[in-house]
């Protein structure tokens, strides 16, 4: 008798605008300091977008390293998966945008997905259950974010203006029998009654008209964020949604060969691999140099850490995330 398929990473892509900001050039435009930024979060520098650089386009770059790395054309991918918190239109989502861009012949489906800094293991998630069901055989995920475009970039917004940055990541994952590699499980979690300790309210259905032009002091059109509520809650969902998903398939934190943490805050995933005795050398960092490019950060940092040989096939794999929502979760896979 047939098994049902399983699912596997095939391959990944990313980019970032070639625009880097350093902590020196935020120290010029607000009251921050190399050295509070670097301590605080281990960030270095960020990348935000140029004249020519959007959600979609973006998105559309890190799809096509990733297709092109496995060889494949637009065609060959049966669904698109999109994710990102600042899209190029309000409506409709930059998934269909993204399918026009990539040139496809037939009408693949394209959904959009708001899971934040979530959205990476959200949708391989979706992507592991709509394969295992048979029902589409390879998809493509992308999560593409900007963010400097609607930061507060004045001291007033430092606080979470320093945090993050703009890029995209990309992933195809398709079909395989239970032989292969493949993804073993998902655990998924939100937590609504957080939503407010880190959002961006503007603009929103309860504005009429929807763009309050004649209140240019609304700060809600910036994000903000309760710093410590969500630095506490990161560490302590992370290491229970990874107990979570390892309990559930009989492994213990020594039974992973990498970890691939959202990137938001050193301090936060050094903390995590702490309370799991898990070695720092076993994970991998682009943090520093991207900052939190919220559902970009984990294709970015698997897909930097496998060209770096730190991640082999066949090895098994944790992906972690935490994120406004609040939202959380892991996906527990043999690479
Ligand atoms: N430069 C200099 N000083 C600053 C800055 C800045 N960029 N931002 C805040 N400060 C000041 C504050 O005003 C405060 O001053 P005060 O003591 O005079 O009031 C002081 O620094 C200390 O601020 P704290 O909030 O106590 O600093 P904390 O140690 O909590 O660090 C931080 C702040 C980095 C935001 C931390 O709380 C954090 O990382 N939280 C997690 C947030 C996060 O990662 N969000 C990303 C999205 S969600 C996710 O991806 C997990």
């Amino acid at each position: 008798m047939a098994t049902s398929p399983r699912t596997r990473i095939v391959s990944t892509g990313m980019y970032v605008p070639s625009r880097v900001v350093t902590n020196k050039d935020l120290e010029k435009i607000m009251d921050t300091t190399d050295e509070w930024i670097q301590q605080r979060s281990g960030i270095k520098e960020r990348r935000w977008v140029t004249d020519t650089d959007t959600t979609l386009n973006m998105g559309v770059t890190a799809a096509r390293q990733a297709l092109d790395r496995a060889k494949l054309k637009a065609d060959d991918i049966d669904l698109i998966i999109f994710g990102g918190l600042v899209t190029d239109y309000v409506f409709p989502g930059t998934g269909v945008l993204l399918q026009r861009e990539l040139g496809f012949s037939s009408p693949v489906p394209a959904l959009d997905i708001r899971n934040q800094c979530s959205g990476f293991v959200y949708a391989i998630s979706l992507a592991d259950a709509w394969i295992r069901s048979g029902q589409y055989k390879r998809i493509l995920i992308v999560g593409s974010e900007v963010h400097s475009t609607s930061l507060d970039i004045s001291t007033r917004g430092r606080d979470i203006s320093v945090l993050f940055g703009d890029g995209a990541g990309a992933a195809i994952v398709e079909a395989c029998d239970e032989k292969s590699a493949h993804i073993i499980d998902s655990v998924l979690h939100s937590e609504g009654k957080y939503a407010e300790a880190l959002t961006l309210a503007k603009p929103s259905s309860n504005d009429h008209p929807r763009l309050a032009l004649e209140k240019p002091n609304d700060l809600s059109i910036y994000p903000k964020m309760d710093g410590k509520l969500v630095f506490k809650n990161a560490i302590t969902r992370m290491v229970e949604v990874i107990h979570e998903i390892l309990g559930r398939n009989n492994m213990t934190p020594k039974d992973l060969d990498f970890v691939i943490a959202h990137q938001a805050n050193m301090r936060i995933n050094q903390m995590v691999l702490n309370q799991l005795e898990i070695p720092f050398e076993k994970t991998h960092h682009t943090l520093d140099r991207y900052g939190n490019t919220t559902m970009a950060t984990i294709p970015i940092t698997f897909d930097e850490a496998v060209l770096l040989g730190k991640v082999k096939r066949g090895q098994t794999v944790v992906f972690v995330a935490f994120g406004a929502g609040f939202t959380w979760g892991a996906n527990l896979l043999k690479f």
